[in-house]
């Protein structure tokens, strides 16, 4: 442990907070009044300081307001004590009495135990609680995923973990080892462990940062359309090509509430030492989503012309996307019942927005015109009128 007396342990030590839902704790914890110190790397283009200051001037923008401005320290949760240098590890320990462990790998697939999602995932987890160790921090929230429960059926509890279930990927795997970890941690007082379903867009403006679950399936159909020839892409067809009972029902959350719980338990003492499944209570069905994809890509995604000289074959479709459909499909089984008793005493005063056919052709909009992350700039995280008027309230 780092002998250094604290002084002002008011600052909350988050990681992930470029990320999508890092940046919506890092925006609702600042708007809290909650002070920040913030784990980053460097990008190929910028240091971890423009990083975060180009997140929080954004939001700045687009709330009208200012906001006080996290303190930002250079690190890599794959290195030991998570890259911290000594003077920033002190000035942890001086001033971070809770850390909000949320980076995490979201790569699928992978054996190999020194490249992602292990690294980031477990070994980084276990990088973070050495830097919790060292630094005497008192509270521990962890986010995890609701899909540590693999491929269970029936109704998965809060507090379960591993009992022996299989699992969809390496994903799922490395979670539940990082989770077990956390859980198993000796030195804060208290350990809080909170589970997301599929992370979709703002429920608001249909922002998104990264393009997996939902976004998948919609680019394969955005991809069948605007590569290949095939005149329409029908709902049904993309299920059939997926593989999955049209009947199963899918757990999305969106990426305002998500946060929005996530920002509340870890400033609420009665919210420490439990586990939450941060999960929307009506999933919602894949004929629901085949249609969504449909409707989507008829309206938003230019469609291939036969005369186009990048067109593609389907043999091509089959080849490139083969593989990947495989990571498709583990997103698309029947999700379990996931308990929210803990959700619902603690945050039930925040409702889950309703994921209705508008919010999500809403989100399915922003991540087309996006071109699902390779348009030139960044949207801004603004509402647009073009897909329906949502209001600003949720419900
Ligand atoms: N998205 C979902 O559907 C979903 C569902 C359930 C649970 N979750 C969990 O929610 C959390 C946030 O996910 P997200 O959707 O916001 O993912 P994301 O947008 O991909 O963000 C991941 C964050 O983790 C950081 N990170 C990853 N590896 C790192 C490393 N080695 N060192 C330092 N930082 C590292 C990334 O930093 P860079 O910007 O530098 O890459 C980024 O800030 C994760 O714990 C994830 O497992 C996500």
């Amino acid at each position: 442990m780092i002998d250094i007396p604290a002084v002002d342990r008011q600052h909350l030590l988050v990681t992930g907070a470029t990320g999508l839902l890092g940046s919506y704790l890092v925006r609702d914890l600042l708007l809290d009044g909650q002070p920040l110190a913030v784990v980053v790397r460097r990008s190929r283009r910028e240091s971890p300081e423009a990083r975060i200051e180009r997140i929080v001037s954004d939001w700045e923008i687009e709330l009208g307001k200012r906001l006080p401005r996290p303190r930002v320290l250079a690190g890599d949760l794959t290195a030991p004590r998570c890259g911290l240098s000594d003077a920033d590890l002190g000035w942890v320990a001086r001033h971070c009495s809770g850390v909000l462990h949320n980076a995490a790998s979201l790569s699928f697939r992978g054996s190999d135990r020194a490249a992602e999602p292990w690294l980031s995932n477990v070994t980084g987890t276990a990088n973070m609680l050495d830097v919790v160790r060292a630094t005497d921090i008192e509270h521990l929230h962890h986010v995890s995923t609701a899909y540590v429960c693999g491929l269970r059926a029936g109704t998965v509890a809060e507090d379960d973990l591993d009992v022996g279930q299989d699992f969809g990927n390496d994903y799922e795997r490395s979670k539940v080892e990082a989770e077990t970890m956390i859980r198993a941690a000796t030195g804060p007082a208290s350990v809080t462990v909170y589970r997301p379903s599929i992370i979709v867009g703002d429920s608001h403006t249909g922002f998104t940062s990264t393009y997996h679950g939902l976004f998948a399936v919609l680019r394969l159909g955005h991809t069948l359309l605007t590569k290949v020839a095939l005149g329409s892409t029908s709902g049904p067809a993309i299920l059939r090509l997926l593989g999955v009972a049209p009947s199963s029902k899918k757990n999305f959350v969106p990426v305002d509430w998500v946060s929005a719980v996530i920002a509340h338990g870890v400033q609420k003492p009665e919210a420490r030492g439990r586990t939450f499944h941060v999960t929307h209570p009506e999933p919602v069905s894949n004929v629901a989503i085949g249609a969504l994809v449909q409707e989507a890509v008829e309206r938003y995604s230019k469609a291939a012309s036969p005369d186009d000289p990048e067109l593609c074959d389907e043999q091509w479709f089959a080849d490139n996307l083969s593989a990947q459909l495989d990571v498709y499909r583990s997103y698309f089984r029947n999700d379990p019942t996931f308990d929210r008793a803990n959700t619902e005493a603690i945050a039930g005063h925040i409702p889950c927005p309703t994921l209705d056919h508008s919010r999500l052709m809403r989100m399915a909009k922003f991540a087309i015109d996006q071109d699902f992350g390779r348009a030139p700039r960044p949207a801004r995280r603004t509402a647009d009128p073009v897909a329906g008027t949502l209001g600003a309230s949720v419900g």
